[in-house]
């Protein structure tokens, strides 16, 4: 691997500093190809990981398969909620139809590990998942991470072939940003920094 220039790490550290989430109604075609979901997915192991117990899974849900995830967060509202309207489901069907790209995030923690707390195997989850925005954010793509209560229903996860000891962490969508300024983020750090 070539050393970093120091216009890299300058360029590296602003886009850190500067990515900025994009709402999934703001991301269009096209997406990232399947060559840059791969290097989105080995940002992702690159993360830091104690044991290399790779606690996290990814699931792209394809175009042609969004129709059942839709099915499926249809289901799930009308389980939570019986009385929505007709409105309600077809709102929370088209969630599945969000963005080019739609990734399940799967968290596959094992609680009873001898050596690696369950926080430990969180954290890699957390930045194999920041290590993923990332990069779709220097690929030039807009992204976003949505739970919600779609996340935790049964009829969702089924769907999506997640098992009883793994939890649905979130997706994320990503495709073209159509915002024409990227908002601005105000670093405050005040309340995260002390001197022990
Ligand atoms: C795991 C996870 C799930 C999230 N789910 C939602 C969500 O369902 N709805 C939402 O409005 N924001 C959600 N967020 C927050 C946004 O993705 C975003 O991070 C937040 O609005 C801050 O914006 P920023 O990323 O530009 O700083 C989630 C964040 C994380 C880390």
């Amino acid at each position: 691997m070539q050393s970093s220039t120091v216009s890299d790490k300058a360029a590296l550290r602003d886009l850190v500093v500067s990515r900025r989430s994009v709402s999934p109604k703001r991301l269009i075609a096209p997406g990232p190809t399947p060559a840059e979901v791969e290097e989105m997915v080995r940002a992702a192991v690159a993360a830091p990981d104690h044991k290399g117990l790779r606690p996290v899974r990814f699931v792209v849900i394809p175009t042609d398969r969004r129709h059942d995830l839709a099915r499926a967060f249809i289901d799930a509202k009308r389980e939570r909620d019986p009385a929505a309207s007709e409105d309600d489901l077809r709102r929370a069907g088209e969630k599945a139809f969000r963005g080019p790209l739609l990734i399940a995030i799967v968290l596959r923690i094992e609680r009873d590990h001898p050596r690696v707390s369950v926080s430990d195997q969180m954290m890699t989850a957390g930045a194999a998942a920041q290590n993923m925005l990332l990069t779709a954010a220097a690929l030039g793509y807009g992204a976003c991470l949505r739970s919600g209560a779609s996340a935790t229903s049964r009829k969702v996860r089924q769907a999506l072939g997640i098992a009883a000891s793994e939890e649905l962490a979130a997706f994320m969508i990503v495709g073209t940003s159509t915002e024409t300024t990227q908002r601005a983020r105000v670093i405050d750090i005040s309340g995260m920094l002390e001197n022990w």
